[in-house]
């Protein structure tokens, strides 16, 4: 099997991206991680770039025209599938119209409900009965695109935002390799 060279975008923790990296270390999981881009140069994530020796670059979404950057590492390292893995900015036009139906997010809560930031909060204050993730590609609307899978649980009573985190993260890390795995089933 040829895996896709993929890369992987982060802002912080990279606690998915460090799930993704085992994964595809497995021979039949779909994709290769050729590379992760930060726009956060404190991202803790980097350092699981570093210890599997990842090529990474850091990016700065302030400047004019950073998507040249982008697109020059896209294009040295083949790339063909981008994940959004805790990305904090919102992506390009520019980066979505070049890989169409080609880039993924994972986000903390039940699409369509809670799109954006503080999702767990916002769960709380509304008495939600259940959370959990969505893998989704990505368009031009924040959190919109098509859904690939979502996974949920219960809300307990004593769940506070902490443990609602840790309980969806748990669950991020499973849907987003299964995701990639549905997505390349059939390839
Ligand atoms: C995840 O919970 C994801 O849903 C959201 O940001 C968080 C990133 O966590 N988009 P990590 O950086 O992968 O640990």
């Amino acid at each position: 099997m040829v895996k896709k060279n993929t890369c992987i975008f982060i802002s912080g923790q990279g606690s998915n991206l460090k799930s993704l990296i085992a994964r595809s270390r497995d021979s039949s999981f779909p994709i290769k991680i050729s590379l992760v881009i930060s726009n956060n140069k404190e991202a803790f994530g980097l350092n699981y770039a570093k210890k599997f020796k990842i090529p990474y670059i850091l990016i700065n979404t302030k400047l004019k025209n950073y998507e040249n950057k982008v697109f020059y590492y896209l294009k040295k390292y083949k790339i063909s599938f981008i994940c959004l893995a805790g990305y904090m900015k919102i992506i390009s036009n520019s980066i979505i119209n070049n890989y169409q139906g080609k880039i993924i997010n994972i986000h903390p809560s039940l699409l369509p409900k809670f799109k954006g930031l503080n999702t767990f909060s916002r769960m709380l204050k509304n008495k939600e009965k259940n959370a959990g993730c969505t893998v989704h590609y990505v368009n031009n609307k924040l959190d919109s695109g098509n859904m690939i899978i979502q996974k949920r649980f219960s809300i307990n009573r004593n769940d506070d935002e902490k443990i609602l985190k840790k309980k969806t993260q748990k669950l991020e890390y499973l849907a987003f390799s299964e995701a990639i795995v549905k997505i390349f089933r059939n390839n």
